[in-house]
């Protein structure tokens, strides 16, 4: 990669930042295009947000991806939200057009478009969360958007599921959603009842994890989803294979939220192929 004096700067903005794989993502995909645009890492403390935003502009950064912890903090900097950050209430991706930044969410389309790739569109069918975090709200909210049919939430404290499920009626009032407990007893009615379920806990990060769904409950034509990469099968999805269910893990939403914020700063079509093989060599030597 060649840098010069024309060369555009993209980032992303972090607390800690250094594990992210976006860079080595990124950077693959201007090469592979011949693109004179560089990605870096911007590690910022919590308290050093405000003055890192107004940065942007002056050192004409165009566009920016946004992890842990800022997601949500950085909403009060920024111009204009996209429709879907605007109901998630958190951004990942800033484009800079002119002075204003202008923030956009591209993690709930990364996790459909992953399925779609999958061959499993998540329109009509009826979907089980296990979750209520930031990554479990991207996740209803796009499968809600793009049709799904009814939404689970299952979460160990019911009450942020809860208040997951109310936020989404505000936008989707018709959707069907239910909100369940994670006890073995709750597990097992709901899983009967789905034909999808998607992992957003950290449940599975760590290799000793059990699976947070117990591999009798995963029934044949169950499609199963971990957003977990790392490792790249968990427990839940060995027993998927096992139980002869269709399963993804996390790395396709990594690569094509990705793809989407690429889009959104290029507006050139991303090499997915060429970014997941990035990300792959980097994870697993
Ligand atoms: P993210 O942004 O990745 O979604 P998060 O917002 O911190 O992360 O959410 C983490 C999710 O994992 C939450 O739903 C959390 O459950 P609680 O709301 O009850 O805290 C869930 N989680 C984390 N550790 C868990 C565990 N040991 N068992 C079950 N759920 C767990």
């Amino acid at each position: 990669m060649k840098i010069t004096g024309n060369t555009k700067v993209i980032g992303i903005i972090g607390w800690p930042v250094s594990h992210s794989l976006s860079p080595v993502m990124h950077n693959a995909a201007f090469e592979h295009l011949g693109l004179d645009y560089c990605y870096v890492p911007f590690a910022i403390k919590p308290e050093c947000l405000k003055e890192a935003m107004e940065a942007v502009p002056a050192l004409n950064i165009v566009g920016l991806n946004v992890t842990v912890p800022h997601k949500e903090k950085v909403l009060k900097y920024i111009s204009e939200f996209s429709e879907e950050s605007g109901m998630i209430g958190a951004v990942n991706t800033l484009k800079l057009e002119g002075n204003r930044l202008i923030g956009y969410n591209t993690d709930g389309i990364g996790f459909t478009n992953s399925l779609k790739e999958a061959g499993y569109p998540v329109a009509k069918h009826s979907l089980l969360i296990l979750g209520s975090g930031g990554a479990a709200k991207a996740v209803a909210f796009q499968s809600a958007a793009e049709g799904v049919k009814e939404i689970i939430i299952a979460n160990r404290t019911v009450s942020k599921a809860l208040s997951l499920k109310n936020q989404m009626k505000e936008y989707f009032p018709l959707l069907k959603i239910d909100v369940t407990g994670l006890s073995y007893d709750e597990l097992k009615v709901v899983t009967d009842m789905v034909d999808s379920v998607v992992n957003t806990t950290s449940v599975g990060l760590d290799k000793g994890d059990a699976s947070p769904i117990p591999g009798e409950f995963l029934h044949k034509g169950l499609f199963v989803c971990d957003l977990i990469y790392n490792p790249s099968e968990t427990k839940l999805l060995k027993y998927a294979k096992e139980a002869g269910c269709r399963y993804v893990n996390g790395l396709g939403m990594l690569i094509h939220q990705g793809a989407a914020s690429f889009r959104i700063w290029t507006g050139i079509e991303p090499p997915v192929e060429v970014m997941r093989q990035a990300v792959e060599s980097t994870l697993f030597p």
